[in-house]
Order: C-alpha cells, then sequence, then structure tokens
C-alpha cells in the first residue's frame, strides 16, 4: 500500500471510500462527520441516538450512497467507530486505520481516503498520521506465497490510504508521518514474512540472504560469519546448538553507518533459532508445533534495520543475529556437555532446550568489538515470560536503569509494549554450575530473569536491555492490527529507539 496526503476536504474528494470517525456518547459529530450528517439531514446522528450504530472502537458501517449522492462527492461512506473520544490512543488509531484497510479490501476497491481525528487527540498531527498508515499497513498483512490462487491471482489489493489536510503546512507534517508509518509498517510485515516462511524454507542461509538483499537496497554492509568463522573465532555457543543441524547456521552482521560511520554504534542482537525442537530435551508435540517462530529476535532486529534503512536514521548501528537450528542427531550437543563460549566463560548444559542464550551470549560477547553505546537484544528467549507477562507486552531486563528507561519510553510510543522484570544479584546465584562457570538454566522458578541473567554474564561493560518476546511473537488470535501468527513485535520498539537515538548520560551498570 501506499500513503498519500491531498489538500482538500474528505467528502469534497470522489473517494470510493471515505472514513468518517464516530464517537460514542453524546458529544457532538466532528469535522467530515458531521458535515455529512447534514448533507444527510441528521442521518448519521440518528443512527448513533437511535443505538443502530454503536461507535465501539472499530465497529463499522458502510453507507453507499447510491444514485442520490445529496452532495456527497464521496461513493460511499465508512462510519468508524472509535470508542469514546476522551479515551482514543494512537493505538486505537492504528486499529481503526487497520478496520478501514481491511474493509476496503473486502469491498475489492483501491483507495481509502480519511482524516486524522485531531484535536480529539493529544499526538501532534504526524503522530497521528503515522499511526494511521502505519495501523493500514499492518491491518492488510496477509501471506500468500504458499497459496497459489491468492498468489496468481487478485484477491484484492488496497493500494493507497490517503489522508487529508486542511491546507499545506498540515500536509507537510502529516506528509513525514505517512513516510513514518509507511517506514514502520513496511518493516513489521517484513518480519512477520520472515517468521511466517515454515521452517523449511526459511533456515539461517535463508536470513542470511534477507539480511543481504536490504545491505543492498539501503546502502549497508553486510557480512555472515559461517560455521567455519565460527570456529576460528571459539563461538562455543553458536557451534554446540549448530551441531545436530543439517542446515548450517550463519551469524549475520548487517551495518548502517549513519551520518557519523565512526561513531560508537547501537548494536540490536537478535535471536535466529529458525526451528527450536528443544535438542535432546525434546520439546512435547504442542510446544514444538510453532517453534519456526524462534528466530522472531532475528526477524525484529532485520525489520528494525529495513525502517532505519528507509528513514535513513542518522545513528549508525549493528545488527547482529546469531542463525541456527536447534536440532536432534547423533552428534547433538547432550545434556552435562561444558562448552567454551566466545567470551572464554564455560558453560555447562543443563538442558538442550535452553539453546537461545546460548547462541546470544556469543552474540553479545561479539558486540564488544564495536565499542557500543548500547546494546539490546530480542529473543523468543523463555516460556516463562509467557507465563509471567503474557501476550501483551515483552519482558524487559537489563544492566542499565536508562536504557531500560529508553526502551519503555520507545515502547509507550510505538505500540510494542514491555513490562520490566527485575534482576537483582542473587539471581546470578542461580547460574551456577557444578563443573563451568555458569550452566545455562536456573531452576523452575523465574525462568524468564535467569535466562536474562545468564546473557547478563555476557555484557559486561557496555549499557544492555534485553527484551524476551517470546510472549507477544506469536498470537493465537488476531488483534486489531495484528492477524494471527507472526506479529512482527520489536520492530517498531527498536526502529522507534534507534530513530530517536540521543547518547545516554548515565555509563551506571546495575551490577559490576
Ligand atoms: N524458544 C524457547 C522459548 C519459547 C517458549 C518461545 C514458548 C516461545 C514460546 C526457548 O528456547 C526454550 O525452550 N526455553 C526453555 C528454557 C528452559 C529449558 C530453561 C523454556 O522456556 O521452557
Ligand atoms: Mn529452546
Ligand atoms: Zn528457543
Amino acid at each position: 500500500m501506499r500513503g498519500k496526503v491531498v489538500v482538500g476536504s474528505l467528502l469534497e474528494t470522489d473517494a470510493e471510500l471515505a472514513v468518517l470517525p464516530v464517537y460514542e456518547g453524546k458529544t457532538p459529530l466532528r469535522g467530515s462527520a458531521r458535515e455529512a450528517d447534514r448533507v444527510l439531514k441528521g442521518a448519521v446522528r440518528r443512527m448513533l441516538d437511535s443505538g443502530e450504530f454503536q461507535p465501539a472502537p472499530r465497529r463499522r458501517r458502510v453507507l453507499p450512497l447510491l444514485e442520490s449522492r445529496k452532495g456527497l462527492r464521496p461513493k460511499r461512506l465508512l462510519l468508524m467507530g472509535m470508542g469514546k473520544a476522551a479515551d482514543l490512543t494512537v493505538d486505537i488509531l492504528r486499529g481503526a486505520a487497520a478496520a478501514a484497510a481491511r474493509t476496503a479490501r473486502d469491498l475489492k476497491l483501491d483507495a481509502f481516503h480519511a482524516e486524522i481525528p485531531g484535536q480529539v487527540l493529544k499526538a501532534p498531527p504526524e503522530a497521528q498520521a503515522q499511526a494511521w498508515i502505519e495501523g493500514a499497513v499492518m491491518g492488510l498483512y496477509r501471506m500468500d506465497d504458499y497459496r497459489k490462487k491468492e498468489k496468481d491471482g487478485r484477491a484484492g489489493n488496497v493500494r493507497s490510504g490517503v489522508l487529508m489536510a486542511g491546507d499545506r503546512e498540515e500536509a507537510g507534517a502529516l506528509g513525514r508521518g505517512v513516510k513514518r508509518g509507511l517506514a514502520m509498517g513496511g518493516a513489521v510485515n517484513f518480519a512477520r514474512d520472515l517468521v511466517t516462511h515454515p521452517a523449511n524454507v526459511a533456515v539461517p542461509a535463508f536470513l542470511a540472504r534477507a539480511a543481504r538483499s536490504l545491505a543492498r537496497k539501503y546502502g549497508m554492509t553486510c557480512r555472515i560469519l559461517e560455521a567455519r568463522d565460527a570456529e576460528r573465532l571459539g563461538m562455543g555457543g553458536v557451534l554446540s546448538v549448530a551441531q545436530a543441524g543439517v542446515a548450517p547456521p550463519k551469524f549475520i552482521i548487517l551495518e548502517h553507518s549513519g551520518r557519523n560511520p565512526k561513531a560508537a554504534p547501537v548494536v540490536l542482537v537478535g535471536k535466529g533459532v529458525t526451528f527450536d525442537t528443544g535438542g535432546l530435551n525434546i520439546k512435547p508435540g504442542g510446544g514444538m508445533r510453532t517453534m519456526k517462530t524462534d528466530m522472531s529476535g532475528a526477524a525484529a532486529v532485520l525489520g528494525a534495520m529495513r525502517a532505519i534503512g528507509e528513514l535513513n536514521a542518522p545513528q549508525r548501528v549493528v545488527a547482529l543475529a546469531p542463525c541456527t537450528e536447534n536440532m536432534i542427531a547423533g552428534r547433538a550437543n547432550r545434556p552435562g556437555d561444558v562448552i567454551t563460549t566466545l567470551s572464554g566463560l564455560t558453560v555447562e548444559i543443563d538442558n538442550t532446550d535452553a539453546e537461545g542464550r546460548l547462541i546470544l551470549g556469543d552474540a553479545l560477547t561479539y558486540a564488544r568489538r564495536y565499542k557500543p553505546q548500547a546494546v539490546v537484544d530480542a529473543a523468543t528467549l523463555t516460556g516463562a515470560c509467557v507465563v509471567a507477562l503474557g501476550e501483551s507486552c515483552s519482558g524487559v531486563l537489563g544492566n542499565s536503569e536508562e536504557l531500560i528507561d529508553r526502551v519503555r519510553r520507545a515502547a509507550d510510543r510505538s505500540g510494542d509494549r514491555v513490562w520490566e522484570l527485575p534482576l537483582w544479584p542473587e539471581y546470578f546465584d542461580r547460574i551456577k554450575s557444578d563443573i563451568a562457570d555458569i550452566k545455562n538454566t536456573g531452576g523452575r522458578w523465574g525462568g524468564a530473569i535467569t535466562a536474562a541473567a545468564f546473557l547478563g554474564r555476557f555484557t559486561e561493560g557496555y549499557p544492555w536491555a534485553h527484551l524476551d518476546i517470546a510472549g507477544p511473537a506469536w498470537r493465537e488470535r488476531e488483534l486489531p492490527y495484528t492477524p494471527k501468527g507472526a506479529s512482527g513485535v520489536g520492530v517498531r520498539l527498536l526502529a522507534e529507539l534507534v530513530a530517536e537515538w540521543r547518547p545516554l548520560k548515565s555509563k551506571k551498570q546495575k551490577w559490576a
């Protein structure tokens, strides 16, 4: 979908579908909805007052204007429920945009026209325009690559979302928002695609190819470390997890130089387990079924890089994604194995299903060579995080309160919600090993935290935040702008964090 800004009034366009936001309660109609109501001799108001149309968020009603257009030029009006005006949020706006875009698609229309809520919402016009376009793009997502019919035929394709501006100045602001919304929404859908591709297609080499093509498109540099490079460097974590897989591991390094290619970068790290069987500590069938999602962290980081490239963000960024399968074979790693990681720390593999932290430990160590300003990792790391927080947010933990604060703010702005879990020193006691420096599990309780503590052992010397995205990465039910399946979680948060990056003030680490 494209996004467009047009100066003029909504009801004077010959839109195929003009979207009119309407609010719950006795509040007067606003903007074009009020104008339309006047031309329609109060029909909209009557629908609301009679209760025939209740404008809860995303409730909608198409008014075909048929022959008698009564002075209205659009071919159809779409009354879009927005809930109570006082409760309107940017996230409700994203959902409304998704609903409007899907209505246009269901009607097999090319475009839909709308205006932003304006005064009803406290956010500036630019942010409103961004949310509208972002929501529409995300809401239209679907994966048709594996269905012959949809792939060949046209199952309805919305080509553009048009936003109306009052004047040229407003058009400028909306245009900036539209650009950002397209970049963010497109990047989320790109990440969803990577996750949705099945594990027999989306092997590590597939992700490496995706990274290379981003590099070509956005003038980034991309380097892929092969298994032999991992051996040469001593990435014992990556190699141990990869050793049963037939698909060779790939360690993706994708760099966006920004305005100052010599500046200390922000490093993004993403877990890229393309399929997690659990290894010899095999997952039960139900738990394994959706484990193609276990590369959602890598997808989030690559998606964020796409948005960063699209927006040409000034900050230098390096993305690292260790990618491997976690399979079962005669040469699989075993519970009890002791490995030496890239950092030199030795790890007792207590459970082969705690593989993410093994490959991330190496990546977090590798990050150190960039002398980063900050490192943020995203990983579908623990089922325990899903038990603790559910599917509505990611867990955030780390060693820098200031960085965690930044993450929290980027989360609020982007709609990719997070909730902080504690990482007190005593949690580190849980990963002591009888034979090695540490072990890769911390027992039954606080599993999301002990997993983060494990990662924390590889992050000394730089500010670090960890996002456990295991809950929101995969949705069993559809949400307002997230279809069932891969959500693309983390893309908007990471891109927002980087796009608005300023150097951290405090070097203080929570433990040392
Ligand atoms: N990839 C899983 C975590 C996961 C679970 C992601 C559910 C998405 C949904 C991870 O590799 C894993 O298996 N973690 C184990 C760790 C345990 C063995 C210490 C877990 O959470 O059970
Ligand atoms: Mn696992
Ligand atoms: Zn895993």
